[in-house]
């Protein structure tokens, strides 16, 4: 038996003519049986539509084929020919059919639909099914169309790292990294405190939340950076749009203004959306069917107009103005919740909304200080259905302004020498923007559990798998 060279079930699909001699490998997702033959549809996940196998009982080992349930592995080898049923144009004529591995009765995927929570359940079963392994397809074109999005335009990709000593963010989120064994007397120093000098990096590490800090620097001498990498967050949000380990894009512009930030960012999210359009129809259909019926009229629509941009402070007016009664409260200075992004792109705008320059208060040290003195460069992009989906902002490049805003945060500027260096050595403007994959996932798939577009999810209480 070989692995070799076998024809994806996607391109046999597709091909223009009779093939005499085809071999496919795949997992059996149904086999029903007639009088002299038995058909079986086979799928191998390069595509979400199954080839129709149909097998002979002059196979020498029909007896087998006969057994053969839902969820086993078989290799196929025969002649593509046009098909005589409806619904498919090509169906594969047996000569010899391997049994490679069998599946025991109590196979939970059955051919019957399955819901969320139980798929989640068999996360490693999970991509056998239509519904997630489309998911999957979708994810890894669009991680593909990131990439080309940027180098198209003349960015560099960059690779941050996953184990740092700082808290971007600034909320304490992190993930602690340790070798220090915390029951060991030997990790503490003579006052009980933990001794990080004795741990592996000899300081306190953590996972990353964000590869902005080291980005910044790389953009401040490769003028147009982005990253695309995993990052972690010890939130203990359970929603079903929080997950502790996520993918995030962040691009990092030397000599660029929130302006075209928030450009970029609107580009972006529309060149993702018309590439999952273009690229994988099938997968749309079937979310359209499965999902959520308004998806492509829903999504069209964001690719075809503009988007919305608003202040802060604009938003807060018209929150406040809007007689609908929301869970928590509402007034400048405080952050927006989810009910209330969610009002904005639902109900008022009714499309996508970039909100920018919101108070210093309520954001990180890195955000520029606007002219007025009370708000920052910041910006959030906001979609339909999810809310926040891009969080991004102008950063400050003016080193006194900077130290000021640090020891506004409680933060020691020393420890960050290296980050004030980039603003005594050829400081420059600069902003960028981090989105999050995930929710442009559910965005684009109309999947509305983050557990779900992604192959086994992290989140709190669970790291099963
Ligand atoms: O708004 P955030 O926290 O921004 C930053 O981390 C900046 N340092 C990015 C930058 O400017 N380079 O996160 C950015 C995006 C959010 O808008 C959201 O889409 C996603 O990351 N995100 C999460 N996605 C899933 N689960 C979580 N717990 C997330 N937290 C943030
Ligand atoms: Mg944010």
């Amino acid at each position: 038996m070989t692995y070799l060279s076998p024809t994806p079930i996607k391109d046999a699909l597709r091909s223009n003519a009779p093939i005499d001699a085809v071999r496919l490998q795949g997992w059996v997702r149904t086999r029903r049986d007639s009088k002299d033959f038995s058909f079986i549809e086979l799928n191998d996940g390069s595509s979400l539509r199954n080839l129709q196998i149909i097998a002979r009982n002059t196979l020498s080992n029909y007896a087998d084929v006969q057994r053969l349930t839902t969820g086993a592995s078989i290799a196929v080898s025969g002649a593509l020919v046009a098909s005589q049923g409806k619904g498919q144009k090509w169906e594969l004529v047996a000569d010899k059919i391997e049994v490679i591995g069998t599946a025991e009765d109590s196979y939970p995927l059955q051919k019957k639909g399955h819901t969320p929570e139980f798929l989640r359940e068999i996360a490693h079963l999970r991509p056998r099914s239509n519904l997630f392994s489309s998911i999957l397809r979708v994810r890894s074109r669009l991680a593909f169309a990131v990439h080309e999005f940027f180098q198209d335009r003349g960015f560099i990709y960059v690779h941050t790292p996953i184990i740092t000593g700082s808290d971007c963010e600034g909320a304490g989120e992190l993930f602690r990294v340790t070798t220090l064994d915390p029951a060991a007397a030997e990790s503490r120093t003579t006052d009980g405190e933990i001794d990080y000098k004795k741990d592996f990096f000899a300081r306190p590490t953590y996972l990353t939340v964000s590869g902005q800090l080291e980005a910044e620097a790389l953009a401040l001498a490769l003028s147009k950076v982005y990253t695309f990498g995993p990052t972690f967050r010890a939130e203990n949000s359970n929603t079903s749009r929080h997950a502790s380990e996520f993918w995030m894009i962040e691009p990092e512009m030397a000599f660029c203004d929130l302006n075209g930030n928030m450009t970029l960012a609107e580009e972006f999210v529309k060149y993702l959306i018309a590439d999952a359009r273009k690229h994988c129809p099938d997968e749309m259909e079937l979310f359209a069917k499965f999902v959520d019926k308004e998806l492509l009229v829903r999504i069209d629509f964001v690719v075809e107009r503009p988007f919305q941009r608003i202040t802060y402070s604009d938003a807060v007016d018209l929150l406040k103005k809007s007689g609908e009664k929301f869970e928590f409260p509402i007034d400048y200075g405080l952050n927006l919740q989810s009910e209330h992004e969610r009002w904005l792109t639902e109900k008022h705008f009714k499309c996508p909304v970039t909100v920018f320059n919101f108070p210093k208060e309520i954001k990180p040290f890195y955000m520029r200080l606007n002219e007025d003195g009370k708000t920052v460069a910041a910006m959030d992009l906001l979609v339909p259905g999810i809310g926040e989906i891009v969080g991004g902002s102008q950063r400050e490049e003016r080193l006194e302004v900077l130290q000021e805003n640090m020891r506004r945060h409680d933060m020691v500027p020393a420890d960050y020498k290296w980050y004030l260096d980039l603003r005594r050595y050829g400081t420059a403007p600069h902003s960028g923007f981090g989105l999050g994959f995930e929710r442009m996932l559910m965005f684009i798939t109309g999947v509305p559990n983050i557990r779900d577009v992604i192959p086994f999810a992290r989140t709190p209480g669970s790291a099963e798998f």
